[in-house]
């Protein structure tokens, strides 16, 4: 990591571990994955509040987001004081001093000398990486524009798990619908990715024209002995799919001409469309937010009370993933469990 301005290839990360960044989900294997989802369970009453746990105690957290935010940055703040860390944050462009042209190199070198980790986020993709090359501690990748948002995917695997686990199921040989804004949306980029790590998993994915899935991604899960099949509707999408992964549409990055091509127009995924289609047994996911607003072509409010809407265990789980990540990064993982304890 010495390159002042150059972006890391994803390719030539080293595997995630302690004093290593996150930066992509290609740092991950199985193995990694058991590692974590273990860690993570074993936090779970750290989590609820019933348990304490400060491995953290005297650490520091820079918390950087340059883009919104509610759930990933206060999961993330959240984890490391949970485990008994501090935490010194500065959210948006116009309080840092990036405002005042301050370099992206110069930002992450300077708040690194006062952290033991950073967690960043910005809307350019590659910029993540960038701050990792002029930190002096590990970065955690909170999402960079279209790019990767590896803890987002971590726990999104682990709720999957979870859930079809519930069910009698596993990941591998599941199939998996993905509806919604797959051209921009850098969660299911992730997704897609990391499930390249399991066997047998049938992917149907739906988006309109406009925000359709480009073809590296297709490529990707090829590559990975999985299948990806291209629906022309949510509801071809969602008939068999033992997972419904939504998403909304990312109408900040946009261009015009995409505002122009894409009309959008009433609910991606309701109850009514859920019913006449899909499985009664079916998980539907979604990273939230969703777009509350009307005819925001995201997953309705109706679907709250259907018993596979696991929207809200993923945002729970989110505070586990991240807890676990941070105790692997600053490698005191190994002494979660001794240091367990009795609210
Ligand atoms: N899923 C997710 O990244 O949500 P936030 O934008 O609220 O962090």
């Amino acid at each position: 990591m010495s390159s002042d301005d150059a972006t890391v290839p994803v390719s030539s990360l080293p595997p995630f571990g302690p004093g290593q960044h996150l930066l992509s989900v290609s740092q991950l294997d199985r193995a990694a994955l058991t590692s974590l989802f273990g860690l993570a369970e074993s936090l779970r009453p750290v989590g609820q509040g019933t348990q304490v746990c400060r491995i953290l105690e005297g650490a520091m957290l820079g918390s950087l987001f340059f883009e919104p935010s509610t759930r990933t940055r206060l999961s993330f703040e959240s984890a490391f004081q949970r485990l008994g860390g501090a935490v010194v944050s500065t959210t948006g462009f116009t309080f840092s001093s990036m405002a005042k042209g301050e370099s992206i190199h110069d930002t992450a070198r300077v708040v690194s000398g006062y952290s033991d980790a950073l967690v960043v986020r910005h809307p350019d993709t590659g910029s993540v990486a960038e701050f990792a090359d002029a930190s002096v501690v590990p970065v955690i990748n909170a999402g960079d524009g279209s790019g990767e948002h590896p803890s987002q995917s971590l726990l999104d695997l682990f709720t999957m798990r979870q859930e079809l686990e519930a069910r009698g199921k596993s990941i591998d040989g599941a199939t998996i619908a993905v509806l919604g804004d797959l051209r921009y949306g850098r969660t299911v980029h992730s997704l897609l990715h990391i499930l390249g790590l399991y066997s047998k998993v049938t992917f149907r994915v739906f988006g309109p024209p406009a925000l359709a899935l480009p073809a590296e991604f297709f490529e990707v899960v090829s590559a990975s002995g999985n299948r990806i099949v291209e629906c022309d509707s949510v509801g071809e999408a969602i008939g068999p799919a033992d997972v419904i992964y939504c998403t909304r549409v990312q109408k900040e990055r946009l261009s015009e001409q995409d505002e122009e091509s894409v009309h959008l127009k009433g609910d991606l995924l309701n109850m009514a469309i859920l019913t006449q289609y899909g499985r009664p047994d079916a998980i539907i996911m979604h990273p939230l937010p969703r777009d509350s607003r009307h005819n925001s072509f995201d997953l309705s409010p109706d679907v709250d009370d259907f018993p596979g809407l696991a929207i809200f265990r993923q945002t729970d789980n989110g505070l586990l993933i991240r807890m676990a990540i941070f105790s692997i990064a600053l490698g005191v993982a190994d002494h979660v469990t001794d240091d367990l304890r009795p609210a």
